[in-house]
């Protein structure tokens, strides 16, 4: 066997071993991680050993808050950014509302966003501002769904504070060019806000190299972690400008990390985006977000993607082959863990009013294959731990479901 050869069937015995620790692959071919995540057995072993140490009261509060500090450094590496610029949150929506409501604006001061693109929790926090009188900008995205970056672009003036955009959208999938957003944010002093939930923990981000200024997920998906735990990194360029409308102890700056210690009154904030942080923190969230990050890096983030993008690359031919319209293409800058078939908009969150949709769906409820249907779309979703027998399962139950009509 020469060297890239053995390299590869490592690299694939790492895979399978990965693969070997969810439960949930022994009863099921699980391609919805867009959805929620399934949960790995050494995740599982960290929030146990949080509940063992709860009941036991074998950690004091700072033991835990190591694996805070851990999981943060984890998720920083794992984006390429410092430990310092990442605030451990609940969930996107946290991460959103927390810098929409420390960016210095004044009224008619407008924010850029993708109505008809963005997951709704991508859109309330900046219809919220409207009672700040702010202007929000609804840009329409391309016909076929994708994010319109040149029409973007456009909508950004003097008075554009922030621009707002999902890495992958939630559907129909496509992935964004957040580097051509925040080149174009950069010039203008604009703050690029990524929701990147849907490409955390799957496709590789270097975000000092792409400058986004702030990126929000849960841990909830990709990141193979639990509900209510996230992470918010914002760049040190922006840090001093922006004041967390909501404070506690953590976010303020002491010599001590003790969180019952009482400061003066004339506090300062502290330096970095520990100043988003908010209380006591979901620590059974922490355990699992640091197990699940010792898997992802283990595995190395490029690899990830690569596998992700190949698979999800052969589902999306094998089923537009068998006559159902690809939302998301298969190759080139748009693709993307997440693949959609059918119209957009031909229904909603759950249904589609194409009954071969429908009829494809009921046939892969039955054969096990999860999946869900968004926007009306046929919506399926590949992570590491997908393998080709998942997608060889997925498409020939399609073909059935389709010659079945
Ligand atoms: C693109 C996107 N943003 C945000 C969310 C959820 O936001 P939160 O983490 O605030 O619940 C989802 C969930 O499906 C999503 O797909």
């Amino acid at each position: 066997m020469n060297i890239d050869a053995a390299a590869q069937s490592q690299q694939s015995q790492r895979f399978d071993r990965f693969r070997a620790g969810f439960p949930a692959l022994k009863q099921q071919t699980y391609l919805s991680i867009c959805e929620k995540t399934i949960l790995h057995d050494d995740v599982r072993a960290g929030i146990d050993a949080f509940l063992d140490h709860l009941a036991l009261a074998s950690t004091g509060r700072s033991g835990h808050e190591r694996k805070v500090s851990d999981a943060r450094g984890k998720f920083a590496r794992m984006m390429n950014v410092e430990a310092p610029t990442v605030a451990a949150v609940r969930n996107v929506s946290d991460g959103i509302n927390a810098v929409a409501w420390a960016m210095p604006m004044d009224e008619g001061d407008n924010v850029v966003v993708s109505a008809g693109a963005e997951h709704p929790n991508n859109l309330y926090p900046w219809l919220r501002l409207r009672r700040r009188g702010n202007e929000i900008r609804f840009v329409q995205p391309r016909r076929n769904g994708a994010l319109d970056i040149d029409a973007m672009i456009d909508a950004i003036d003097g008075r554009t504070r922030i621009v707002s955009c999902a890495s992958v959208t939630f559907a129909p999938g496509h992935r964004t060019d957040v580097a051509r957003l925040a080149e174009a944010c950069r010039k203008r002093d604009v703050f690029l806000l990524v929701d990147g939930v849907q490409s955390a923990g799957i496709l590789a981000h270097d975000l000092a190299a792409e400058q986004v200024d702030g990126f929000a997920t849960s841990t909830s998906k990709g990141l193979l972690g639990l509900y209510g735990f996230g992470f918010l990194y914002v760049s040190p360029n922006w840090i001093d400008r922006l004041e967390p409308a909501y404070l506690s102890r953590p976010a303020v700056a002491m010599q001590t990390d003790d969180h019952s210690a009482m400061g003066g009154y004339d506090y300062r904030l502290q330096p970095d985006s520990r100043r988003f942080e908010l209380g006591s923190y979901n620590l059974a969230g922490a355990y699992a977000a640091d197990a699940a990050l010792d898997l992802l890096l283990d595995l190395g983030i490029e690899a990830i993607e690569q596998r992700v993008l190949s698979l999800a690359g052969a589902l999306t031919e094998a089923i537009a082959g068998l006559g159902l319209a690809a939302g998301v293409p298969s190759r080139g800058p748009g693709r993307s863990p997440i693949v959609t078939f059918g119209t957009l908009d031909a229904g909603g969150h759950d249904f589609s009013t194409d009954l071969k949709i429908c009829a494809v769906s009921a046939a892969l409820t039955e054969a096990k294959v999860a999946h869900t249907i968004r926007r009306g779309q046929l919506r399926f979703s590949v992570h590491g731990f997908n393998n080709e027998g998942d997608i060889r399962r997925a498409a020939d139950c399609v073909a059935d479901a389709m010659k079945a009509q």
